[in-house]
Formats: C-alpha cells, sequence, structure tokens
C-alpha cells in the first residue's frame, strides 16, 4: 500500500501523526496535572462533567453523588472544574456568614429571568446583602405572628377540601392539597390576595406555568449557555418554552403587584397585611424599586410553595406508614387546646422530632447547592482547590452519614429525642450561612400547623392502596427539589 504513497506524503503524514501524538500528551498532561487531579473521583470526571449533567437531568445526580462519596470519601471530583464535599467543618466554611464562597453563576443565572436579578440567584454578594436586609424583616418570627391569621385560615381550608375529597373519592390526594395550599398562602402574603387554588381546586394559569417552569430548571442549570441563548431570543429546541414560561410569570407577578400597590395608595388607612406591607407604606428607610419587588416576589412564590407542599406530603405519608408513629403524635396533639394557634404547637416535643426527621430523609431542597471556591484557592478536608472551581454540598448526603445518622435511610423521628451537636450541624435542608432559606420560620408554621390540623381531623389517616397508588409513587425524584415520582399521595380515613 504504501507503494502507492509518495516519500513527500508519507513524511507529511509521519509528520502530522507526530503531532497529534504531542497534542494528545499536552492535552493528557494537563488534565493529569490540574489541581482538580489529585482529587479522587471516576476517571471519566478528569475529562468531562457530560455524565453528571445527563444523570442531573434525569433526576439521578444526586444519588449518584452520593455513592461517589461512599466509594471515594469525604471529598469527590464530579467534572474537571467542580467537586463535592461532605466533611462538616468543610460545609460549615462554604456555607458561612462571611460570605467567601459566593453562589456559582453557572448554576444559579440559569434559574432566573434575563436581565433581572432577586435575592435567591444573584451571585453579588453586595446585592445580596442589601436586598437580603431590606426584605428579611417580614421573615422573623416575631414578624410573622401578625400574619398567622391568613396561614391558619388557609389550613383550615385545606383540611375541609381534603375531608370532602375523601367523602367524594374515598381518598384524598395531599400532595395536590398541600400544593394548592402552600402556593395560596405565598400568592397572599406576597400579592395581598390567594390565588384561590383551594377554592377551586385546580391549578390556575400562573400556577401551571411555575411547575412546567421548575420542570425545565434542571435542562437549564445543566446547559446554562443554551438557556442564555434561548432567552436572548434565539430559536434553541427545547429551551424556547422556558423562555416564555419565565416571562409569563414576570407579567403575572407585575400586574398583581402593581395591583396591590394601586389598593394599598388608595386606601391607605386600611393596609393589607403582607410580607411588603412596611415596603408600599413605605416605612421602609431605603425602599425597593418596583422591578426589584416583582423580582422578589417571583422568587418567594417559587421558594416558598412546592418545598413547603414536599415536606407536608412526605411527612403526612410516612407517619401514615407507621400506625405506631401516628398514633403517638396523634395523642400528643390531643393534648393542645381546643383552640390553639401555632404557639401550642412550638413545644411539642414529638411533633417537632417528626418535623426534623422528615426534613433530615426528606429534603424538599436535597441536592446540590453550588458555590465558587474564593480567589487563592482552600484546602478543604485536606484537599486543595483553586480559587474558582465550583463546590457543591447537598443535603441528600449530609443527612445521610451513617456516623451521625445510625441507620440513615429508617425514618426513625425517636433519634432527635435527644440530637447530639454533629446531627445539628450535620442538617441542611434550609442550606446555611448568609444564604440560608429566608422563609424558614414561615414555613415551620406552615408545618406545625399543617400537620396538627391534619393528624387531629383524620387521626386514623392511612396511606390508601386505591387507584393503583402504592410506595413507588412516593420515590423521591431528585432534581434541585425532591417530587414524587407519581406526583401524587393518596390518603384515606378508616
Ligand atoms: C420546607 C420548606 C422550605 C425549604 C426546605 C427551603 C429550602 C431552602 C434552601 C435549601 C435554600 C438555599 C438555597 C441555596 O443555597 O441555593 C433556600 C433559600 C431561600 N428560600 Fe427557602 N425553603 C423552604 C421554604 C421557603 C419559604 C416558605 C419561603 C418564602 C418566601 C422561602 C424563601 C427562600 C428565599 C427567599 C431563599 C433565598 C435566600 C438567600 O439567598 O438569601 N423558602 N430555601
Amino acid at each position: 500500500m504504501t507503494d502507492f504513497i509518495s516519500p513527500a506524503w508519507q513524511q507529511h503524514a509521519s509528520l502530522l501523526l507526530g503531532l497529534a501524538g504531542l497534542a494528545i500528551v499536552a492535552y493528557v498532561y494537563s488534565i493529569l496535572s490540574a489541581p482538580l487531579a489529585k482529587i479522587p473521583g471516576p476517571w471519566h470526571s478528569l475529562f468531562t462533567g457530560q455524565l453528571i449533567k445527563i444523570y442531573g437531568l434525569q433526576g439521578k445526580r444526586t444519588r449518584y453523588v452520593h455513592s461517589l462519596h461512599q466509594k471515594y470519601g469525604p471529598v469527590v471530583r464530579l467534572s474537571p472544574r467542580e467537586v463535592d464535599v461532605t466533611d462538616l467543618p468543610s460545609v460549615k466554611e462554604i456555607h458561612a456568614v462571611k460570605a467567601t464562597y459566593t453562589k456559582s453563576p453557572h448554576f444559579y443565572h440559569a434559574l432566573r429571568a434575563p436581565g433581572t436579578e432577586n435575592v435567591f440567584s444573584t451571585t453579588d454578594v453586595f446585592f445580596h446583602r442589601r436586598h437580603r436586609k431590606l426584605l428579611q424583616g417580614p421573615f422573623s418570627e416575631s414578624s410573622l405572628k401578625t400574619l398567622q391569621p391568613i396561614i391558619e385560615a388557609r389550613v383550615n381550608m385545606a383540611i375541609d377540601r381534603m375531608a370532602e375529597e375523601m367523602k367524594t373519592r374515598q381518598v384524598a390526594d395531599v400532595f395536590k392539597w398541600w400544593l394548592f395550599m402552600a402556593t395560596d398562602v405565598i400568592g397572599e402574603l406576597t400579592f395581598g390576595e390567594s390565588f384561590r387554588m383551594l377554592e377551586l381546586g385546580k391549578k390556575n394559569e400562573y400556577s401551571l406555568n411555575l411547575e412546567q417552569a421548575a420542570a425545565v430548571g434542571a435542562k437549564r442549570t445543566a446547559f446554562p449557555l443554551l438557556a442564555r441563548l434561548a432567552s436572548a431570543g434565539l430559536p434553541i429546541p427545547g429551551f424556547g418554552d422556558s423562555t416564555r414560561l419565565i416571562r409569563n410569570n414576570e407579567k403575572f407577578a407585575t400586574e398583581s403587584l402593581q395591583r396591590y400597590r394601586k389598593l394599598v395608595r388608595e386606601n391607605p388607612d386600611q393596609p393589607i397585611n403582607t410580607l411588603f406591607k412596611k415596603v408600599f407604606k413605605g416605612e421602609q428607610q431605603e425602599e425597593l424599586t418596583l422591578r426589584e419587588l416583582i423580582d422578589s416576589a417571583q422568587v418567594y412564590i417559587i421558594a416558598g410553595s412546592d418545598t413547603t407542599a414536599l415536606a407536608l406530603t412526605y411527612l403526612v405519608w410516612q407517619v401514615c406508614c407507621s400506625p405506631e408513629i401516628r398514633d403517638r403524635l396523634v395523642q400528643e396533639l390531643q393534648q393542645v387546646p381546643d383552640e390553639y394557634h401555632d404557639d401550642d404547637l412550638q413545644h411539642l416535643a414529638y411533633l417537632q422530632q417528626v418535623i426534623e426527621e422528615t426534613l433530615r430523609v426528606y429534603s424538599p431542597a436535597p441536592s446540590a447547592l453550588p458555590r465558587i471556591v474564593p480567589q487563592g484557592g482552600s484546602t478543604l478536608a485536606g484537599q486543595y482547590l483553586p480559587g474558582g472551581a465550583i463546590v457543591s454540598t447537598q443535603a441528600f448526603s449530609l443527612h445521610r452519614n451513617p456516623d451521625i445518622f445510625p441507620d440513615p435511610d429508617t425514618f426513625d423521628p425517636d433519634r432527635w429525642a435527644h440530637p447530639t451537636k454533629a446531627m445539628k450541624d450535620s442538617m441542611m435542608p434550609f442550606g446555611g450561612g448568609s444564604r440560608i432559606c429566608m422563609g424558614l420560620h414561615l414555613a415551620r408554621i406552615e408545618l406545625r400547623l399543617g400537620i396538627a390540623r391534619f393528624f387531629r381531623a383524620f387521626p386514623h389517616a392511612k396511606v390508601s392502596t386505591r387507584e393503583g397508588f402504592s410506595d413507588q409513587d412516593m420515590v423521591q425524584m431528585l432534581f434541585f427539589l425532591g417530587p414524587p415520582k407519581g406526583k401524587r399521595c393518596l390518603i384515606e380515613c378508616a
């Protein structure tokens, strides 16, 4: 064969082959000498993060990362640029009040509407500090007391609607009703009027939009560049819808807030009690612009609805799976007076234990919270990470350390009777440090009231097998949020 190729061409071919060989050697050398190369992890993560992206799209990333920790230890490499960490002191350093590890823009910017910035997705420390300072007052435990009648009314309505459904359908889909309740609560606390999903018994256009936008969140965070191009108006297949949905939500939030602000201005003596009351009344020293409020309102609705509904759903399901746990909880709840409020529930030890165990095993936000290693790099659990690397932590793994939570997959509220410091330190259902959940007190009020009202109304509640419902429906899908696979949770009263 070589007889047919001229010597000059043979020389060229050998030169090209030699150059290609050199390029490959240089590439492999650069990969192997990169700072993250020394971190334990699967071989392919040295070269690419595509596998982890695909797992992310399928809702399998979090369990895969957990399996890597079981194999490689507390710091594992996920891609040439990203590691995941479970070592507690390192997790505390990453999620500290002093925000040296900022949110990763690749991930969080893909979640926001194009051209906007908000308290949840911002990666700018100064923007975050200012917004958090201006927004967080109404979320404190004491300020929330004035909003409790609104929450109680919605919880009561949810229980009534479940009771009606149990009569007509023999089961109540508690996932549906908790979602309607949590969305109506946060809608009313944000816009001054409820979405009326509990009254209607079905989702409205806004919530359907929200649901779909959340579903494409995984795609947007896995392929942030495509998401950005789609947001800029380019026809990227599979991304057009998500951009349209985000814009629709923005339009709805704008109209609702403008309506609310108009009402406040027209009736200054009849303030509508919401999380924005002080801002609209001008009582705050430095007001947020309407644009900033719209962005915050959208975050509240997204962050405050599914999360709370998921915690309530998994709690009811797990407690109904175990008559012993249910009867103990019911017995404790019967101690409170007939006319009770959240204050009466806060000291109920077993209720707190059941809530804590639900947030541990079925964290509504179980997956990676990616952060950027500060300039100059850092050493976490003995491993050097260069500045700019992405370092993630996931509640799913932090809550399943068998040295801290023996038999970690078992739902056992008793483990919270005398929690160790390590148990408390490991719990991150609400994130941590400067970016800890702003709505955690609100969520806890909804959880306490929702659970107390539910088990007092339905003390014999049990998991249904009607309509083909099974444990398979409740397998948690681990995206950024962790919804049940079957998108339903059917409970009946014996
Ligand atoms: C059980 C219910 C809830 C859970 C498990 C939960 C979980 C979380 C987590 C894990 C974070 C941190 C995310 C990150 O670091 O990327 C977060 C942030 C946040 N959550 Fe929640 N959340 C819940 C309910 C709520 C509610 C009811 C609201 C009400 C508006 C809310 C508003 C927020 C906001 C505004 C942030 C951003 C805080 C910041 O970056 O400063 N959350 N939440």
